[in-house]
């Protein structure tokens, strides 16, 4: 039996902007990531330009991408940029993600091909850890100086004359782990030299430019406080000659590690544990977002989750260390789930960007030489693509709940957005994957008749798609109907709709 749930949607009530940056993804020199899943090279029979895979980047422009994190992870902080440009590139061991030979010829300036390609901006992470400041700020001067510079005439001579734009410069990666596993005071003074020196050179991105670049700062990972206080303080400390304006926040769902759930075939018991590791992240956001507060009241240094999604066992036959997993309905839920809280705490969550964009753990899409498929967690992007910069609208309801095996989660979640051209959205997930829910929306302050959208949901939580059932999960149209003057409508078991408001 359904059980009733209202949503009471306060229309008129101020919200803050939900920024599309927290549907920023993130592209790693690892496993099939970069090579295969987005570059094949010029000579490929998969049709491509200028080596980059054409349906891949049809998927993603449609999705739009509004920020990709490159080149890592822990890659980043072993990443050599002069590897990778011009026209003879060397070749390097990727020691931290299966010794796989790293050939370079994915670099920078096919990075921002990519990234034009997808009409998408760049996120790039330098290297603090095993690299120096010079390097860093003579990669900066590549990317972002003009051609009256050696450096701009270097990247023109590789074909690019313009400038890149680069509005977000990570200064490190997990600095407390694999990037150097640093003291927080010996990262922070490490990271104030960076803020200085690694200078964009774009004059709109510069310090007092139009669009000035987020610097973003290691920060804390999971619950662990340290590097959140000791950052934070060092930059309510600060005086003139440098700043942050991001701190990054790396939380995983996986529920214990080394990682070992599978992918596919699990059972409501993985399902049920997996989603109530996912929503600690709301806790885990207002631990950090306290810390901050006390040092920025003013929430001018946004927190950017720029890891966060489901970390499983590697699939069965892929290679070691390319943490290659398949991706389940229950997946497109949890990034449902996440994306509710993200828009929650919109004040102080300015940024996030799921790990990774393809082949790599919660991925967008799949791909297997010529074959591409869409993951249930792409296909909630694209359901969510109207929450991109639109302001959040409070929302009140009574969960209920849903218990399986002495684990008891909210029955359902809600959150309501204005979109920039004023429309009104509500979107819902029913996390039981047994009932189904009737959601009574009652929106005050306007008269609301018809609520119509998408619903992902399919057969069972470790619902898929492969190569050969490429639509299996798929997106649904839904439409609510008013009974006895309410507007209500009916929620599928295991779902994510996202509905659109109208008189
Ligand atoms: O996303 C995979 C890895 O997870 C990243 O390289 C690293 O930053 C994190 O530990």
């Amino acid at each position: 039996t359904a059980q009733d749930v209202t949503v009471t949607v306060d229309a008129d009530a101020p919200g803050p902007q939900i920024n599309r940056h927290i549907f920023g993804q993130f592209a790693e020199h690892l496993g099939t990531g970069i090579y295969g899943g987005v570059w094949v090279g010029a000579d490929s029979e998969i049709p491509n330009v200028r080596g980059i895979r054409s349906d891949v980047v049809a998927a993603l422009r449609a999705i739009r991408v509004p920020n990709v994190r490159y080149p890592g992870g822990c890659f980043a902080d072993e990443y050599h940029w002069r590897d990778g440009i011009g026209e003879t590139r060397r070749s390097t061991v990727n020691a931290n993600w299966g010794g796989a030979i790293e050939p370079n010829t994915f670099g920078t300036d096919e990075f921002f091909d990519f990234v034009e390609q997808i009409d998408s901006e760049a996120f790039i992470s330098v290297n603090v850890g095993s690299g120096t400041i010079a390097e860093a700020a003579d990669w900066m001067g590549y990317m972002t100086a003009d051609t009256r510079s050696t450096a701009g005439q270097e990247r023109a001579a590789n074909g690019h004359e313009e400038a890149y734009e680069v509005p977000f410069l990570g200064l490190g990666n997990e600095s407390w782990g694999c990037g150097g596993n640093m003291r927080p005071e010996h990262y922070v003074d490490l990271m104030k030299r960076h803020a200085r020196f690694d200078r964009n050179y774009n004059p709109e991105q510069a310090e007092g430019g139009e669009r000035p670049m987020i610097r973003v700062a290691v920060g804390p990972s999971d619950d662990d406080p340290r590097y959140t206080e000791a950052v934070m303080k060092a930059w309510s400390d600060r005086d003139w000659s440098w700043s942050i304006e991001g701190l990054s926040l790396h939380s995983y769902t996986v529920p214990q590690w080394p990682p070992s759930l599978p992918s596919v075939g699990f059972d409501e018991g993985d399902y049920a544990l997996i989603l109530q590791t996912t929503l600690k992240m709301d806790e885990r956001i207002k631990l950090h977002s306290e810390i901050m507060d006390r040092h920025d009241p003013e929430k001018k240094v946004a927190l950017i989750v720029d890891e966060w999604g489901v970390w499983l066992a590697e699939d069965p036959g892929t290679p070691k260390g390319f943490l290659q997993q398949q991706n389940s309905l229950r997946d497109g839920i949890l990034a449902a789930l996440n994306f509710n809280i993200f828009a929650r705490h919109a004040d102080r969550v300015r940024g996030a960007n799921i790990a990774q964009m393809v082949n790599v753990l919660q991925a967008m899409i799949l791909t297997d030489g010529p074959k591409m498929v869409l993951t249930p967690t792409y296909h909630v992007h694209r359901l969510y693509l109207p929450m991109q910069d639109a302001t959040l609208v409070p929302v009140r309801f009574e969960a209920g709940s849903y218990t399986h095996e002495g684990i008891t989660l909210p029955g359902v979640d809600a959150a309501a957005f204005r979109d920039k051209a004023g429309g009104l959205w509500l979107a819902l997930v029913n996390l039981d994957p047994n009932q189904s829910r009737e959601i009574a929306i009652d929106v005050t302050g306007l008269a609301v008749t018809a609520a119509k959208g998408e619903v992902l949901t399919g057969d069972n939580v470790n619902s898929l798609n492969t190569f050969d059932a490429p639509d299996n999960v798929a997106p649904a149209p839904i439409a609510g109907t008013v009974t006895d003057g309410t507007l209500r409508v009916e929620l599928p078991g295991k779902s994510v709709a996202v509905l659109a408001l109208t008189p």
